[in-house]
């Protein structure tokens, strides 16, 4: 199988991998005897790297599960700490972000939250004037880094700037970016970055929330008081050190690895545009390793995603449909539409370091049958 869905998990990488082998049973990093300590040199060292590779200082690096924490920890902590039940300010989220962003901003509006909802262009791309008019007021705004989905960069220095003007935190979701164009927390302007280590090659459950040291956040669940008290729970050592490494990797390779799959994508993209019904809505200003697409239905008919995704499948190929699925069930890509594209089959490739000239070849000669069999399926 050939993988074209990095974007989704990519493979462990073989450091990782080595590293993880050779791994010694680690203590409790809270423990004070000798053992303990141990673990904890260990963890504190993959704090500080993790910190050095993001621009940023090493208690500001809450470990998590992942994205998904990260994010839910991000908004529904900073919504708490705004002020007592009924005097808390506005949530500010563009309808494009991740379901990690949007479920939990829809819970909060479910506990009496007031949500400002900002709307994305046909490149679903942030309308950043109007989040800028909706932060006065607002407990924390939220914005991705560059869409997971279509890849198209987000005006991360402008919203950032408004909200740094508006005295609003704000949340970056940099899941999707991190290792693939270059993030600096410092530099960023964010209170709050999302950052997970199976997006880089490193173990999948693992991630951080990076926490500028004045931001104001409630914990999500309480305990032990560790990571000040921001993420009760034994900490986990060893994913903290798989993690640091696969980060580091990535964000050395960046550059090249960069310019590789902007000329690899650039030939997908390139390969699929003159076909019949197809559609490419964010070709420039976008992650180097995603190139997205979109198929319409023929004579009227809606196309259909899952009948594209299983007919590349069928041909060795794994991809991505662009929709979030949640429990292997397919919803219909909430990006797209927000978009303006209606009945149309979202194709997401993307390529991670594992992916060879010969893959985008192989994809190149069968994308032309699968779409137009997919099309004429409708
Ligand atoms: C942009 C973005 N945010 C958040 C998440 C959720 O991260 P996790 O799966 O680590 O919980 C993902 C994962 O697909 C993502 O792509």
């Amino acid at each position: 199988m050939r993988l074209f869905d990095h974007a989704a998990a990519t493979p462990l990488r073989v450091s990782v991998r080595e590293a993880l082998a050779a791994a010694e049973p680690l203590a409790n990093p809270s423990s004070t005897h000798r053992a303990g300590q141990r673990a904890r040199a260990v963890l504190e060292d993959a704090r500080e790297r993790i910190a050095a590779a993001l621009g940023a200082h090493p208690t500001e690096v809450v470990l998590t599960s992942g994205g998904t924490e990260s994010a839910n920890l991000a908004l529904k902590g900073a919504w708490w700490a705004s002020g007592p039940v009924g005097a808390r300010g506005a949530l500010v989220v563009p309808v494009g972000e991740h379901h990690a962003t949007l479920d939990a901003v829809e819970w909060l509006e479910r506990e009496g939250a007031e949500v400002r909802r900002i709307g994305v262009d046909a490149r679903a791309v942030t309308d950043a004037a109007a989040l800028a008019a909706a932060l006065p007021g607002a407990a924390v705004a939220t914005m991705l880094w560059a869409s997971n989905e279509l890849g198209s960069l987000q005006p991360v220095a402008e919203v950032a700037a408004a909200a740094a003007a508006a005295g609003v935190p704000l949340h970056l979701d940099a899941v999707g970016a991190v290792g693939h164009v270059p993030v600096d927390f410092a530099a960023s302007g964010a209170a709050m970055l999302s950052v997970a280590s199976h997006k880089l090659g490193g173990p999948h459950g693992v991630g951080a929330l990076l926490v500028r040291r004045d931001a104001r956040l409630e914990a999500l669940h309480h305990g032990g008081g560790q990571q000040r008290g921001l993420r009760s729970g034994t900490q986990d050592a060893l994913g903290a050190s798989l993690f640091a490494l696969a980060l580091e990797e990535a964000v050395a390779e960046l550059a090249t690895e960069a310019e590789r799959h902007r000329r690899l994508t650039d030939r997908i993209l390139a390969a699929v545009r003159p076909l019949p019904g197809v559609r490419v809505p964010a070709a420039e200003d976008r992650l180097p390793h995603i190139a997205h697409l979109v198929v319409e239905g023929e004579g009227g008919r809606a196309a259909q995603g899952e009948a594209l995704q299983f007919l590349l499948d069928e041909a060795g190929f794994a991809v991505s449909n662009g929709s979030a699925c949640s429990a292997g069930v397919a919803r219909e890509s909430h990006v797209v539409r927000a978009c303006g594209l209606e009945g149309v089959a979202p194709l997401r490739l993307s390529l991670g370091r594992t992916t060879a000239e010969e893959d985008v070849d192989a994809l190149i000669a069968v994308l032309p049958g699968a779409i137009a069999r997919a099309r004429a399926l409708g």
